[in-house]
């Protein structure tokens, strides 16, 4: 695995401890993954690194208002199924940490909410636990504090390329996982200071991977997008469902463009600020995703709250994630993710409510406006 020691987590003291030459590149590769793992979870908490000047094109969706929903509100049911799994309501935690000691409480917190609540959850990149046991530890601890709920585990779309058969099985039995997400981050890559901006080959890697493991295979984006035309080849390449991740939230180029500023890497900071709001919009993501393929929709990418939730499984979304709102409440305390996901939960019903939609399935059905950008573009896409 190719990192670079010219950046500034390079550590000395890793190279002292140990004695012979793997050894040494074994723990120098280990901390370098350690300090950026922390970088990931300390600038998304402590920065502004949300989109800047677009955002979801959420706010030009709107529900038709039922002003005689023939319910009561508790009548409504907000469960569903999706990869045979039956969810208390249509929420994943999103993919994000791991790999660092702050990752373990992170990931317990997230889990034990999954858990309490019947919710999904997957963890960050699983590449560090591959490297030793205590860094292993940061992501099994999501199965230990989870023992029912849907797991996702994860790896990049890059490191396909350089791991084997056998390291994604241990990636899965980490976290005795019941899917396995992809992710797919060619900005991320082109910013981060020691990234590998190299996907040839990469969808080649995906289909081998559909063939020879028996969890469902998830792609996701980390908050740019899929295209119709990216989906379609999904689709074909056998894999079971889509994480959209489009842009209007946390912005991986923003993250990675003040990673570049603390190393100096002009460049990659330039790059970063340029495409700091790159990618498709995440309701147009969906729309166009849901027009392309028949395999289950993951929504996400700036969601923050249940009429968000609502309204992207009414864009036909089966269900829906977040990453950055978690982990802020994360950082806090497991209460504070809990009351968190109850009040998302409370939303969605509100949401049901109002467009007398009694379950998911009738929410699909209810009637929706798009206004602005986002019917200009779904004309032109309409059109084509
Ligand atoms: C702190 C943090 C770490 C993340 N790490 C990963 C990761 O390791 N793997 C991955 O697939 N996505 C990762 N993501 C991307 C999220 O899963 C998600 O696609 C993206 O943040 C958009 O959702 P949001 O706007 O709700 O944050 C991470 C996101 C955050 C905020």
């Amino acid at each position: 695995m190719s990192e670079s020691k010219d950046n500034y987590y390079y550590s000395e003291e890793a190279d002292l401890a140990s004695t012979d030459d793997s050894n040494r590149s074994k723990a120098t590769e280990i901390e370098i993954i350690k300090n950026r793992k922390l970088e990931g979870l300390r600038i998304p908490l402590e920065k502004d690194v949300q989109a800047k000047d677009t955002s979801t094109y959420l706010e030009y969706v709107t529900l038709i208002h039922n002003a005689l929903p023939e319910l009561d509100i508790d009548e409504i049911d907000t469960s569903t199924t999706f990869l045979n799994h039956k969810f208390s309501a249509p929420i994943i935690i999103d993919s994000m940490t791991g790999g660092t000691d702050e990752a373990t409480v992170i990931n317990e917190r997230l889990a034990m909410v999954a858990e309490e609540l019947n919710l999904g959850m997957g963890v960050g990149s699983q590449r560090a636990g591959l490297l030793s046991d205590t860094l292993k530890e940061s992501y099994s601890i999501a199965r230990k504090s989870a023992p029912n709920a849907f797991l996702i585990a994860n790896i990049g779309g890059v490191q396909l390329k350089s791991i084997t058969l056998d390291d994604v099985k241990r990636i899965i039995e980490m976290i005795d996982a019941d899917a396995i997400a992809v992710h797919l981050n060619p900005l991320q890559e082109l910013i981060q200071p020691e990234g590998e901006p190299k996907f040839k080959g990469i969808y080649s890697k995906i289909v081998e991977l559909v063939k020879s493991i028996d969890v469902p295979v998830i792609v996701k984006e980390v908050g740019s997008g899929i295209s119709r035309d990216v989906a379609v080849r999904l689709e074909l390449a056998g894999v079971k469902a889509i994480n959209i991740a489009g842009s209007g939230g946390t912005s991986w180029a923003g993250v990675e463009k003040l990673r570049a500023d603390n190393s100096k890497a002009v460049m990659k900071s330039h790059l970063g600020e340029l495409f700091w709001d790159w990618g498709i919009p995440t309701a147009m993501s969906l729309l166009e995703v849901r027009r392309a393929v028949r395999i289950g929709i993951i929504a996400s990418g700036g969601l923050r709250n249940g009429l968000d939730i609502a309204k992207c499984i009414a864009l036909g979304a089966d269900i829906c994630a977040l990453a950055w709102p978690f982990l802020k409440c994360a950082a806090e305390s497991k209460e504070s993710v809990l009351e968190y996901a109850k009040m998302l939960i409370e939303e969605l019903k509100a949401s049901m409510f109002l467009t007398g939609a009694r379950d998911i399935k009738a929410l699909r059905r209810v009637r929706y406006n798009l206004q602005g950008p986002l019917l200009e573009w779904f004309r032109a896409y309409e059109s084509r």
